[in-house]
């Protein structure tokens, strides 16, 4: 079939013309002149195109009569101009050919508005809806634009593994692997399990994050990103987690705290103005129908600079602010979303990078400061609190050991990250981005579990 996407007929002027198209309608209309009208839609673009069916077509009693939302049909037809106000091209149909009705009693989606609570449960169907088909439109928008800002910029895509025996945050969230029987293990003289019976001789989980293998290639390619899923077994039910959720993770040899916060707003200043290029149609969806913010926000990450601020100058705010916060906010406490949240829009009104937390509500690899705070950024954002978590890392052997020792973890189980530091260590830094994050903050959409296309959240893993 020589078809073409929606989006490219939109920009065609030669009326007149043969056209084909597929995809699936939306609304069938019929006219009392005894022809219909049928908006098509097959994603390429958030407007669906409108179909002409005369009532002299073979099967308009047969097939086109019997359209309702949801049905998938071809069409071939003649492009013409439209009368009608908004769009420029519609097709006068001589031929539509239909590939599946869908029962008007039992298809889920219908013209009414539909609840994202409601859709999350037909998530195979719900990229059909005006909603998650801009979030789908968005999210590979963002993914192209993150591949093309890192590799302008000489960073090297490295795959880290998902299968890992570190656990790279030593926060002890992580997803076992196994192919024990969980019904009988075989144990050991003590009665614990023998993991060295396992698939891997020991035991070994889902990745929390690539980090620690990026640092090894940052270490030997100077310039490396990664770009793929990591996993995470905390039990939190809030509207930005999740069990599976992708990250970017550039790391950058000879980079200090201040060259990795300047990258961290390049990277997101260089995602939105991409976004803002080439999604016109879609954010200006989400900016009536989803969060009426959304344009001004993203408008304001492309022109104004992020403001930077320390751990000590955030509690200081936040202790100064009335906002009848939750959780404390004294010094040694860590930040609470509805901190992030409260900085990056009251105080600042625009994304903020704070640096420098103290080292017991940080991770093991950051670098240590002279005052006990550790080289660490969090890049917080309006509406969704925290979107990047990252740091200067600890080059120093012995400040990185003693580092592990104090956060309790098995030094032994770090040996090969230790050599890093052990055989030409040198000055690094990296971060990490929630891709999930990103889409909900560039969308306005508050849950993650509507950006995400199947999201796994505690006790769901459904599709
Ligand atoms: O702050 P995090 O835990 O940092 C790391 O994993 C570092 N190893 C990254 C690095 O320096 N290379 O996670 C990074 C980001 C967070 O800022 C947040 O956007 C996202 O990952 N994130 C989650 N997104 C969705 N669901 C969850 N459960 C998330 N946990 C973290
Ligand atoms: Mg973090």
């Amino acid at each position: 079939m020589d078809r073409q996407l929606i989006k490219h007929v939109f920009g065609r002027t030669d009326f007149g013309s043969a056209v084909t198209v597929a995809g699936w309608v939306r609304t069938r209309r019929d006219s009392k002149g005894g022809f219909s009208f049928i908006d098509l839609n097959d994603g390429s673009s958030f407007s669906s195109i409108q179909v002409i069916a005369p009532g002299e077509l073979a099967n308009y009693q047969s097939d086109v009569l019997r359209l309702t939302i949801g049905s998938s049909i071809a069409v071939t037809g003649e492009l013409v101009e439209s009368p009608g106000e908004g769009q420029a091209v519609e097709i006068r149909a001589a031929e539509i050919t239909v590939y599946g009705f869908a029962d008007p009693e039992t298809y889920p989606l219908q013209k009414k508005r539909t609840s994202l609570e409601r859709l999350r449960e037909i998530a195979h169907l719900r990229p059909r809806t005006n909603t998650i088909g801009a979030v789908a439109r968005v999210r590979n928008a963002l993914a192209f634009a993150t591949h093309r800002f890192y590799q302008e910029r000489d960073f090297l895509y490295l795959h880290t593994p998902m299968i890992t025996t570190s656990d790279a945050e030593g926060s002890g969230e992580m997803f076992q692997v196994t192919t024990l029987d969980p019904a009988s293990p075989p144990r050991d003289l003590d009665g614990n399990v023998d993991y060295t019976q396992d698939f891997f001789g020991r035991q070994a989980f889902l990745t929390v994050s690539g980090q620690l293998e990026a640092e090894a290639y940052a270490l030997a390619l100077d310039r490396v990103y990664t770009f793929g899923p990591t996993f995470r077994a905390e039990n939190s039910n809030t509207r930005r987690h999740l069990a599976e959720f992708w990250m970017i993770e550039p790391e950058a040899a000879f980079f200090d705290l201040d060259d990795n916060a300047r990258l961290a707003e390049d990277y997101l200043k260089y995602m939105v103005r991409y976004l803002l290029e080439t999604c016109e149609e879609d954010i200006a969806f989400f900016d009536k129908w989803i969060d009426d913010s959304v344009l001004a926000t993203l408008t304001a990450v492309v022109d104004r600079p992020f403001e930077r601020i320390t751990y000590g100058e955030a509690i200081d705010i936040l202790g100064k602010a009335d906002a009848g916060f939750e959780f404390p906010t004294t010094w040694g406490s860590d930040l609470q979303s509805e901190h992030e949240v409260y900085l990056a829009e009251q105080a600042f009104d625009r994304p903020v990078i704070v640096t420098d937390y103290p080292s017991d509500i940080k991770a093991f690899y950051m670098r240590r400061n002279d005052d006990g705070t550790v080289a660490a950024m969090d890049v917080l954002v309006p509406r969704v609190g925290e979107l990047i978590g990252g740091s200067q890392r600890e080059e120093r052997l012995d400040v990185l050991a003693a580092s592990i020792d104090r956060h309790g973890l098995d030094a032994d189980l770090y040996w090969w990250y230790l050599d890093l530091r052990r055989f030409g260590t040198a000055p690094h830094s990296g971060f990490g981005l929630g891709f999930a994050r990103m889409v909900a903050f560039a969308t306005g959409m508050q849950n993650v579990r509507d950006v995400v296309p199947f999201p796994r959240t505690p006790r769901n893993a459904e599709f």
